[in-house]
């Protein structure tokens, strides 16, 4: 069995933090979404693992990620040269698949429990896919499921104006070689792309056997900021606590579900869990509460935040009101000014969202 990560795309729905990165390297509690989706594989015993890459956010994710032997993996890179739609993406992985099985795992997407249970259940069956479906409030934003009274799929319909059930289509999937003729055989959506959806429906027209999972666990596409606060909710509430030997806490309050990394240092503080703090990170005289990432190199002085994600080198200090929610992306400053005019200065870059009170 062989692994297929799809990190191209553009993911316009996080601009601006992803203008200048990809947005599967944002990290959920400390961490990239796209490494927990290595680890996930590896978990499942599958090391050679081939990750398509776009033309803006390629480079990057190389360069992070290496020839994955941090995580005990080999990676291939594939390139993509347009996001023309994920069955593109299988469709121009012929020569690293060959006629494997595979599972296919979105860069983008966070799931509770692994995939182990999934890949052994396909492995052993007489299945030609598997796929993941989800319950969900709102399916229009996701491929969704039709199925049948005896619980096989009827149709599957890439983001429904009106859905036909609340069954939404997780991003992971598993093939056989029968992919192939599906991915050859259909045409480019309304939308213009090659939808994986629709080389499914192609495998279940054709009298293939498309068994679908219903996942009971949760699962988060980390599409939009909300998603990623709420990935970042989830995993901390999993994670298991830890503080760095090498961190120094001076008079402060740490409560038990806290994680600190290496040289981060806490000063005059209280942190409350689930929250991480991560490496060489100063958080002085100021408050840390629940489902918080606090990232690498990070200054908080004199400010309250709570369920957030702060990313590298960015500054959040001095605040006379509470910083919630939010989603600060790498080198920002979030200050309290004294200068004249008292007024609200802004540099923000497109897209941004302020919320004032
Ligand atoms: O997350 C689950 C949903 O993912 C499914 O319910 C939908 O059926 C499926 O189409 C997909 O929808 P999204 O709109 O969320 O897909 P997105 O464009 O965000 O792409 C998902 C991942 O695949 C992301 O990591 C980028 C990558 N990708 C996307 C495209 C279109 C590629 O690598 N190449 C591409 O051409």
């Amino acid at each position: 069995m062989k692994g297929l990560i799809l990190s191209g795309g553009k993911g316009t729905r996080l601009y601006p933090l992803t203008y200048t990165r990809a947005k599967q390297l944002i990290p959920v509690a400390n961490k990239p979404v796209l490494v927990r989706v290595i680890e996930a594989i590896r978990d499942a015993n599958v090391t050679d693992i081939g990750i398509v890459i776009g033309t803006n956010t390629g480079a990057e994710i190389q360069d992070k990620l290496g020839d994955g032997s941090p995580w005990d993996v080999n990676l291939t890179y594939i390139m993509q040269e347009s996001p023309d739609g994920l069955a593109h993406a299988v469709k121009i992985s012929r020569d690293f698949l060959g006629d494997d099985q595979f599972v296919m795992f979105l860069g983008d997407n966070v799931i509770e429990g692994g995939i182990s249970r999934l890949i052994s259940d396909f492995a052993t069956s007489e299945w030609n896919s598997q796929i993941v479906l989800k319950e969900v409030q709102d399916p229009t934003a996701y491929g969704v499921a039709k199925l049948r009274t005896d619980g096989s799929i009827e149709a599957l319909i890439e983001k429904p104006r009106i859905p036909p059930s609340n069954l939404a289509l997780v991003g992971i999937y598993m093939f056989d070689k029968t992919i192939w003729d599906a991915v050859n055989s259909i045409q480019p959506s309304a939308r213009g792309e090659l939808e994986i959806t629709d080389a499914l429906q192609w495998l279940i027209d054709a009298g293939h056997r498309v068994y679908p999972h219903v996942h009971q666990g949760w699962w988060i596409d980390t599409g939009k900021p909300i998603d990623m606060l709420e990935a970042n909710s989830l995993v901390l509430e999993e994670l298991s606590p830890c503080i760095s030997t090498d961190a120094v806490i001076t008079d402060s309050e740490i409560d038990s579900r806290v994680t600190i990394e290496r040289g981060a240092r806490i000063v005059n503080s209280v942190i409350r869990g689930p929250s991480i703090i991560g490496e060489n990170t100063l958080v002085e005289n100021s408050y840390i509460g629940p489902f918080t990432s606090i990232y690498h190199d990070v200054t908080i002085r004199n400010a309250e935040i709570e369920r957030s994600i702060i990313l590298e080198n960015s500054c959040v200090c001095d605040l006379v009101a509470r910083l919630q929610d939010s989603l600060i992306g790498r080198n920002a400053q979030v200050k309290h000014s004294d200068d004249k005019p008292r007024a609200i200065k802004m540099n923000l870059g497109d897209h941004s969202n302020v919320w004032l009170v």
